[in-house]
């Protein structure tokens, strides 16, 4: 399947599944070595994520703790205006290393109040790894410590990202067509 439709929009294939699988078991590979004989508690960020996290995990040979959690961001009583909050956060994360899973890395603004929420609680250490990265989008202060694809600032879809909820169940990622 190179070419798909979703919604209004034409897009082709970008990034073919088998290629996908292959980085994700590099980033895993990576992550085991870096942390070695350390704890780690990914924390996976919904809903993007979830395919990327599934296929890290299935990689990742130790015992590690997962968890999912979603930013939501509403309208507070104070006169700041809008507050965000983390969804999702069952477990204590304080003295733990903390791993954040992000389906893209755009402008940065989702991974640097994720960071900054958890921050709070004293983990020992907090790293991102994201599938995609647009490096000429990014504005934010969190460099991802692991990326799968940095990728130009164009708009994919697939592998757990969508198009106004469609597409996320692609096994591999799709571009954007300029003309139909
Ligand atoms: P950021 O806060 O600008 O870094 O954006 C992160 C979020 O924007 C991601 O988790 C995605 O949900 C969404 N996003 C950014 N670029 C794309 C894209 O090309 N396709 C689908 N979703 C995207």
């Amino acid at each position: 399947m190179n070419k798909i439709q979703l919604h209004d929009k034409h897009f082709q294939i970008y990034i073919p599944s088998h290629e996908i699988l292959a980085k994700v078991k590099e980033l895993a590979q990576k992550i085991e070595t870096d942390f070695e004989g350390k704890e780690i508690l990914f924390l996976s960020i919904l809903n993007g994520s979830f395919m990327f996290t599934s296929d890290l995990m299935k990689n990742i040979n130790k015992q590690v703790e997962i968890s999912f959690i979603k930013v939501s961001s509403y309208s507070g009583t104070t006169t700041t205006g809008r507050v965000d909050e983390l969804i999702g956060l069952a477990t204590t994360i304080t003295d733990k290393h903390i791993i954040v899973v992000e389906d893209i890395v755009d402008t940065g603004i989702t991974i640097d109040k994720v960071i900054t929420l958890l921050s709070a609680s004293n983990p020992a250490s907090i790293s991102v790894c994201t599938f995609l990265y647009k490096p000429s989008a990014f504005k934010g202060n969190n460099v991802p410590a692991y990326v799968g694809f940095e990728i130009p600032n164009k708009f994919v879809v697939g592998y757990g990202l969508d198009y106004d909820q469609l597409g996320r169940n692609l096994e591999s990622l799709y571009e954007l067509k300029s003309t139909n």
